[in-house]
């Protein structure tokens, strides 16, 4: 499948003199189309300016970037395809929900009648506020506003910075489960930011851990969880190891870890259990993104 953003070798660089700050620092980086991608970083890693960078709203220093395969060069019109979600929206107080998403498709000039609107709007779970006055909307619902504007024109991708900022529990589920539907049912490519890493771990099937401007890690987030392996409290200790074999490491607390992958479990448990081996716990044990992203941050040295 074609790449959804392909980013080479891009640096930016904030301010001048002693105050200079490399916003991003050779940046190289691919998002597949499909599917939702996670940008992970700590608050100043970069984020915001790459994916402002990536929608045409900040030039790069250095180096390139293509979306669907095109430079914004060749094809600017390419940019129609990707819904843009930066902060917050820039949004009139004075105009209700149907009302700001008529004038921003008119910006956009995309035609958005009054059905879709209200179907976008009940997406996002605005539709009883659809007719009310922006002002007084609460930072969530704006958010989710911001969210439905992306979608106006059926873009092919969206790009969200820090989607679910000032979003409740139950808000932050529910555009969770929005942004699942849009890559799953609608095949849209969601890329989207967050500081907050089990929010990425929950929706995202690929990350890239950006620090300091340039990229720590990224992968799959199964791969980069990896790692994973099976606690067993079994008895008696000896046989066990010497069914399970190589992948058997017996722990000093009298329990033993089994590297295996999750698909290999049940048949290796059965076949324990029917050996006549007493099984009293089976839990897997994980190296979850949070333990992963904390000691890349702490590699890197202090915050900037
Ligand atoms: N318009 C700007 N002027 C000066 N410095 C900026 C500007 N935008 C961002 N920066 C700096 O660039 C770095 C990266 O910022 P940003 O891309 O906003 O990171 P993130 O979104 O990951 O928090 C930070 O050190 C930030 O202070
Ligand atoms: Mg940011």
């Amino acid at each position: 499948m074609a790449a959804f953003l392909d980013v080479e070798k891009v640096s930016k660089t904030y301010g001048r003199g002693g105050g200079v700050v490399a916003a991003l620092d050779d940046l190289s980086l691919q998002v597949a189309e499909g599917g939702i991608f996670g940008l992970l970083g700590p608050n100043g890693a970069g984020k915001s300016t790459l994916l402002r960078v990536v929608l045409g709203l900040v030039h790069p220093d250095k180096g390139s970037f293509r979306l669907f395969g095109k430079s914004l060069r060749e094809a600017p019109g390419v940019l129609r395809s990707v819904g843009g979600l930066i902060e917050t929206t820039r949004l009139y107080p004075f105009l209700t929900g149907e009302e700001t998403l008529s004038v921003l498709a008119g910006y956009a000039g995309v035609s958005c009648p009054g059905p879709e609107r209200r179907a976008l709007l009940a997406r996002v779970g605005l539709e009883e506020a659809a007719g009310r006055r922006v002002g007084g909307y609460s930072l969530g619902m704006k958010q989710r506003l911001g969210i439905a504007s992306t979608l106006i024109g059926h873009p092919r991708a969206v790009v969200l910075d820090e989607p679910t900022n000032g979003m409740d529990p139950v808000g932050i589920v529910e555009m969770r489960d929005l942004f699942r539907d849009l890559a799953e049912r609608d095949g849209v490519t969601v890329m989207l930011s967050s500081h907050m890493l089990d929010e990425v771990q929950r929706v995202c099937d690929h990350v890239a851990i950006l620090h300091r401007g340039r990229l720590a890690a990224s992968g799959a987030v199964a791969e980069l969880i990896g790692g994973d392996h099976l606690l067993l409290d079994i008895r008696p200790v000896e046989e066990a190891c010497r069914l399970i074999g190589d992948a058997a490491r017996p722990q000093p607390d009298g329990r033993i870890k089994v590297s295996i992958t999750r698909d290999e479990a049940p048949r290796l448990l059965s076949r324990l259990t029917a050996a006549g081996l007493e099984l009293y716990e089976a839990k897997w044990q994980g190296r979850d993104l949070e333990r992963y992203f904390v000691g890349l941050v702490e590699e890197g040295g202090d915050d900037r």
